[in-house]
C-alpha cells in the first residue's frame, strides 16, 4: 500500500516481512526489511529507486495506483545494488525514454548489472535538475557503502533520500521513526551500521560533515530500508557521527567455541574476572550464535576476548568466520585477548593473537592456553585475563 509522505511525494516501496537473510546468506535479518522507492509528481514525473526483483509486480502496481508508468520522465538510481535496482528492467520497459540519473560510478555499475541501453545521465555532487516547482540536488556518497552510492535531496519538500545510509533492516506496519519501538529501531540502525558500514567510517564522517556544511533545510530523511526519520531527522545523522567515531562502550564480549566444555569454562571464568572489575559483558558460543548479532556486540564493546580449542593446528572452523569479520570490518578502539584449551599442540591462542596484532588491536595481556581441562589454577588465570581487559578499557 502506497503512502503519500508529502503532497505529491509517494512511497511506492514494499515491506518484506519474510526476509531472514540478506546479501545471499551473509547477513541475518531477524526483523525483515523494507525496500523503499518513491514517486515525485511535479511538471516532471520522477521515480527515485526501485525494489528487489521478487517484488517487481507490487512496485509497478504501487506506481500505477498514482500514474501510468509510461508518464515517467526521470528515474533516479541512487545505488545499483539489486535490492534497489532489481525492478528497474521491468519499469524501463514501460518508460523506455526516461532519463536514468546515476552517479559517475553508477554509470558503470548499473549497466554492469543489467546490460541495457538506457538513457543514462551521470551527475556529481552539487548538480541540480529542475522538475517544476522542485529541484533534485545530487550528492555523491562514494563508499557509503558502494562506490556508486548517491543521495538525492528534493528541494521544496526538503526530503533527503540517502538510499542505504541511515537505514535499518526492519519491517514495520508504520513508515515513521516516531511510530515504532525506539529500542528496536536504534538496535537495528546500529546493527545495520556495524555489519555494513563500519569499514567506511572515515568516509561517513567526511560525508556527513560535507552535508552539514551545505546547510540543507532537511525536514525528512527517507532511507531505502526501514522507517523514515521525520521526528528530529538529524538525530540519525548525529548518531552516525557517533557510530563512525567507534568509541565503543566500557563493556566486553567473550566469544568462543568448545568441544568438551574446557574452553567454555575458561570463557565463563573470564566473564567473572570482567564482572569483578565492574565491566559488563556478554558471552557468545559462536557455533550456535547469530554472527551478525555477535558483530553488533563487538561494535558496541571496547573489549573483545576470543577463544578456541586447538584443532588441526588452528582454531575450530566455527571461530574462523568471526576472525575474518574482525579483520574485514576494521574495528577501531578495541582491546583484545585470547584463550583456549589444547591437547598436544597449543596453536589456537597463537592464531588469535596473530589476528589481533594484524588488525592493530592491542592485547590486554598474554593469552591463556590450558592443556586438556583447565585446573583451578588456569581458571584463576582466566579471571585475571578478564580483569586485565577490564583495566585496559
Ligand atoms: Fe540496500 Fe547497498 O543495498
Amino acid at each position: 500500500m502506497i503512502t503519500e509522505i508529502k503532497k505529491g511525494v509517494y512511497w511506492v516501496g514494499v515491506v518484506d516481512w519474510q526476509l531472514r537473510h540478506f546479501h545471499g546468506h551473509e547477513l541475518s535479518t531477524p526483523r525483515g526489511s523494507a525496500y523503499s522507492a518513491f514517486l515525485v509528481i511535479d511538471d516532471k514525473k520522477v521515480i527515485i529507486d526501485s525494489v528487489w526483483s521478487p517484488f517487481t509486480q507490487e512496485y509497478l502496481d504501487n506506481i500505477r495506483s498514482v500514474i501510468d508508468p509510461a508518464e515517467i520522465d526521470i528515474v533516479v538510481s541512487n545505488h545499483s545494488e539489486p535490492d534497489h535496482s532489481g525492478a528497474l528492467p521491468a519499469l524501463m520497459e514501460l518508460c523506455p525514454n526516461a532519463t536514468v540519473i546515476v552517479s559517475r560510478q553508477g554509470a558503470t555499475s548499473l549497466p554492469g548489472h543489467y546490460h541495457k541501453n538506457w538513457n543514462l545521465k551521470p551527475v556529481k555532487t552539487g548538480d541540480r535538475i529542475s522538475i517544476g516547482r522542485r529541484e533534485l540536488l545530487f550528492i555523491e556518497a562514494t563508499m557509503l557503502h558502494w562506490p556508486d552510492s548517491m543521495f538525492t535531496f528534493v528541494t521544496g519538500d526538503n526530503i533527503l533520500f540517502p538510499n542505504d545510509a541511515f537505514g535499518q533492516h526492519y519491517a514495520t506496519a508504520w513508515r515513521w521513526n516516531d511510530q515504532v519501538d525506539q529500542g528496536e529501531l536504534f538496535y537495528e540502525a546500529q546493527r545495520y551500521y556495524a555489519n555494513i558500514i563500519t569499514p567506511y567510517s572515515t568516509h561517513v564522517t567526511k560525508k556527513i560533515n560535507e552535508i552539514l556544511a551545505m546547510n540543507l533545510p532537511i525536514e525528512m530523511i527517507c532511507p531505502s530500508h526501514g522507517v523514515f526519520w521525520r521526528d528530529n531527522p538529524m538525530q540519525i545523522v548525529h548518531k552516525y557521527l557517533e557510530y563512525a567515531a567507534q568509541k565503543g562502550e566500557r563493556r566486553a564480549v567473550v566469544l568462543y567455541d568448545t568441544m568438551w566444555n574446557a574452553t567454555r569454562h575458561m570463557a565463563e571464568a573470564i566473564g567473572e574476572g570482567l564482572a569483578s572489575a565492574g565491566v559488563d559483558y556478554k558471552i557468545f558460543h559462536l557455533a550456535v550464535s547469530d554472527r551478525n548479532e555477535v558483530l553488533t556486540e563487538i561494535f558496541k564493546s571496547r573489549g573483545v576476548i576470543l577463544g578456541s580449542p586447538t584443532l588441526n593446528h588452528g582454531v575450530l572452523p566455527s571461530v574462523a568466520p568471526i576472525m575474518a569479520d574482525i579483520k574485514g570490518l576494521h574495528f577501531l578502539n578495541k582491546v583484545g585477548a585470547a584463550f583456549g584449551s589444547y591437547g598436544w599442540a597449543n596453536e589456537s591462542v597463537k592464531a588469535i593473537e596473530e589476528l589481533f596484532t594484524q588488525c592493530g588491536i592491542p592485547l590486554a595481556a598474554p593469552g591463556v592456553a590450558a592443556k586438556w581441562q583447565p585446573t583451578e589454577e588456569y581458571l584463576a588465570k582466566c579471571r585475571e585475563l578478564g580483569k586485565a581487559v577490564a583495566e585496559k578499557i
